[in-house]
Parts: C-alpha cells; structure tokens; sequence
C-alpha cells in the first residue's frame, strides 16, 4: 500500500499517457516518455531483484521516480514487501524507507508491467561451459513480458556480458516487436 501522499499523487498521475493508442508517432511517444523522466513522473519497472535490481532501485527511489520491482522469486519479493533486504550490503532499513516513502513496490506480477514506462532487466546471465553467456533468463523475460508490453515504454537490458548474438536478437525481436515497431 502507498503510503505517501505526496508520492500516491505523483503515482496516481505518473507517466507518459498510457492511453496514446499504438498509432502515435514514435517521436511523440519520445517526447512524452522524455517529458514523464524530466518531471520525475515517470514510473521505472526493474526484472530482477537481485545484486544489480536492487541498487538500481534504490538509485531511482532516492531520485524521486516511483519504482516497480518484478522477479519470479515470490520470497524475495515478499521480504522486499515487508521492508526486509536479502543483500548484504543494502541494510533493510533502507527497503523499509523505500517502502514507507510510497515509491517502491514488489510484484511478482508481470501483466502489472504496462505501469511501467521504463523497463530495466537486471536477469542473471552467467556464463556456460565454454564461457559463452547463458541467456535463458533473458529469453525467458522477454517471452514472459512481451504480452505486457505497450508502445511508448523504454526496455533495457543490462548486462556485462556480450549478448550481440542472433539467437537472443531473433527472441528480442518477436518478443518487443509491439513496443518498438
Ligand atoms: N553482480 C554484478 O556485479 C554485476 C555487475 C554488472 C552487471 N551485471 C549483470 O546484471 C545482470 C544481473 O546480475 P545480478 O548479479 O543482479 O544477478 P542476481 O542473480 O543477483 O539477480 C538476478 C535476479 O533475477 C531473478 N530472475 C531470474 N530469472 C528471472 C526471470 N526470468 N524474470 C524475472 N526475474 C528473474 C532472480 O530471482 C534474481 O532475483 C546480469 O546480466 C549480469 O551480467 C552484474
């Protein structure tokens, strides 16, 4: 439950409008979501709560934007939700702030992703036998979240490995083809 008022209205009218229909011009929908961060309305939705996820959050808590945190890990995301960390260096009186200044939730809800204006995937992806990076979780983001998506949203995938092969840009593509084409 939000508990701030001041952050209940900022969320109550966050965003870019996500009523601009799919047929909005891409250099409106830009200036839009461009306009929603300058004004710290925009809403940030992180995949993946864990020892990236998380501080990133916490960044665009103490920035002021309203965060949306998803994982499939339901403990997780019940620890976050009662104020609780699971990472060492982020004291739980520092979730319990996020959570009590009304700017950060936890979901394991993935359809509550078209709240999202900006999209950062933070999925583990560690590298196989042969070093070569394991993108199953982030395939399987894409897949599970690309009915969710709409047009106007930002995605971004973070990682430090080289992810620049085919067979994820082929499952990019069908999956985030509705919010980018
Ligand atoms: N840990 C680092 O120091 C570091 C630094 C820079 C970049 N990275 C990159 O950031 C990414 C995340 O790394 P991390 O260390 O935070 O991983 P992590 O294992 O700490 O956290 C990943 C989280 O994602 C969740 N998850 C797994 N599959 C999921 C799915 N399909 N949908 C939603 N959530 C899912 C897990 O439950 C977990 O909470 C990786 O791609 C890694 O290359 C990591």
């Amino acid at each position: 439950m939000l508990t701030d008022p001041e952050a209940s209205n900022q969320t109550a009218a966050s965003g870019s409008d996500r009523s601009v229909g799919s047929t909005a011009p891409a250099t409106d929908l830009a200036a839009r979501l461009r306009q929603a961060i300058d004004g710290r309305t925009a809403r940030v939705g992180v995949i993946g709560l864990g020892y990236v996820g998380l501080p990133l959050i916490e960044l665009f808590v103490g920035a002021r934007f309203p965060v949306l945190g998803f994982d499939i890990d339901p403990v997780k995301v019940d620890h976050l939700q009662a104020g609780r960390s699971y990472i060492g260096h982020i004291e739980s009186r520092r979730i319990a702030e996020m959570r009590e200044c009304g700017r950060f939730e936890a979901t394991v809800d993935f359809s509550r992703l078209v709240e999202a204006d900006a999209i950062l995937i933070c999925v583990p992806t560690p590298l196989g036998a042969h070093r070569e990076p394991d993108l199953s979780a982030v395939i399987g983001t894409g897949r599970a979240i690309g009915r969710y998506l709409r047009p106007g949203q930002l995605v971004v995938l973070e990682s430090t490995k080289n992810v620049r092969n085919q067979r994820l840009a082929a499952s990019m593509k069908a999956s985030f083809l509705y919010s980018i084409g």
